[in-house]
């Protein structure tokens, strides 16, 4: 199938496309560079011995994707990664969040609609389960108004989405809930790439642990969790990748217009101190940390409960925490 990958060169967008091709599809990216890196396609060359197809423009811009999908005919579905996901500058500028990432969303349905291609798979997150009554979290866990714009923005764009389908539009579509990505391709040639400073645990651990940041600043250690620091579900950002070809698989086979959500994690919670001793004893490497005071909007608790999927689409993590932090610093080792 030849698919769009919106937001293809991004971290969980160009893994994606990765694994597009190593299943026999053809990945159409397209992305703006806003937060990613044009040499990224090239490395996905090298990856993948093949060459990439990509579009560089903004899919607000409803003349844009439209050229895409008419010079590229037969595109039989998307993958809409692209949007903005910095949760704090979401705080300080949430029309920008509310605009980029809502219109992009309502854009590219139309386009699709116009150009009659079905099936959308959509990158949400578990940030839309805001704090959970309880853990593992299923799908069926209420939806709460999330922390940040940025997490409303995910709240929102599922609402959209479903309502596209259920409105007959012959749209059919999958949100996926992420919980936290981390790793990277295990060549260690495409990974993330934080812009300034890193928000996220697993970029800053490998920054500290490189010399970059003089130290980590572990956000909190009295939390109600086994050794006071908060509990997340990492999951390897090439597992969440292949997610998203079986979820696209699944969704081809459906015959009427079709919406659901899946959680994508790994069903275990490890916590930021598990993080930190993980990362330092597979590495061999020692990550410089203090304890600070708890980061506000953040969580004690949060893990998946993955079943959905696994029954549903036969997916399931396959790479262990250990991976993950081998394949995060030997990306960290190429960039630096
Ligand atoms: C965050 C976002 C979430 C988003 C996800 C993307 C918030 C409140 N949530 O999730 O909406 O979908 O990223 O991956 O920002 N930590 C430290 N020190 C650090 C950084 C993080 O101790 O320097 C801790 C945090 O307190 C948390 C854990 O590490 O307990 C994970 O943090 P992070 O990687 O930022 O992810 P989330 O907050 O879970």
């Amino acid at each position: 199938m030849k698919i769009l990958v919106t937001g293809g060169a991004g971290f969980i967008g160009s893994h994606t496309a990765i694994e597009l091709i190593s299943k026999g599809h053809t990945p159409v990216i397209a992305d703006n560079f806003s937060n990613s890196e044009k040499w990224i396609l090239g490395r996905l060359e090298e990856i993948s011995q093949q060459e990439i197809i990509f579009y560089e423009g903004d899919c607000s811009d409803g003349n844009f994707l439209a050229e895409v999908f008419s010079r590229e005919k037969n595109i039989a579905g998307a993958i809409h990664f692209a949007a903005k996901k910095a949760v704090g500058e979401s705080m300080e500028k949430p029309l920008i969040y509310y605009k980029n990432n809502l219109l992009s969303l309502i854009v590219l349905l139309e386009t699709m609609q116009e150009f009659g291609v079905k099936n959308l798979v959509f990158s949400s997150s578990a940030t839309v389960y805001g704090e959970p009554g309880s853990c593992p979290i299923p799908e069926t866990a209420p939806r709460q108004k999330a922390a940040s714009p940025y997490g409303n923005t995910k709240v929102i764009c599922e609402d959209i989405i479903s309502d596209s389908v259920f409105g007959g539009k012959n749209i059919s579509a999958i949100s996926l809930r992420y919980f936290n990505p981390i790793g990277a391709h295990p060549s260690g040639l495409i990974g993330e790439l934080p812009i300034g400073i890193p928000n996220n645990l697993v970029p800053y651990v490998t920054q500290a642990a490189a010399g970059i940041r003089e130290k980590l600043t572990v956000f909190g250690n009295d939390y109600p969790t086994p050794d006071g620091s908060g509990v997340r579900d990492f999951i390897h950002v090439v597992d969440l990748a292949q997610a998203h070809i079986k979820t696209l698989e699944y969704l081809e086979k459906q015959n009427t217009p079709f919406y659901d959500v899946f959680n994508v994690g790994t069903g275990q919670g490890n916590s930021v101190l598990e993080i930190i001793q993980t990362f330092e004893k597979v590495n061999g490497v020692e990550v410089p940390y203090e304890i600070g005071p708890r980061r506000p909007g953040d969580i004690a608790t949060c893990f998946a409960d993955p079943q959905k999927i696994e029954k549903t689409l036969g997916w399931k993590t396959e790479k262990t925490l250990e991976e993950s932090l081998i394949d995060a610093w030997k990306w960290q080792n190429y960039l630096t």
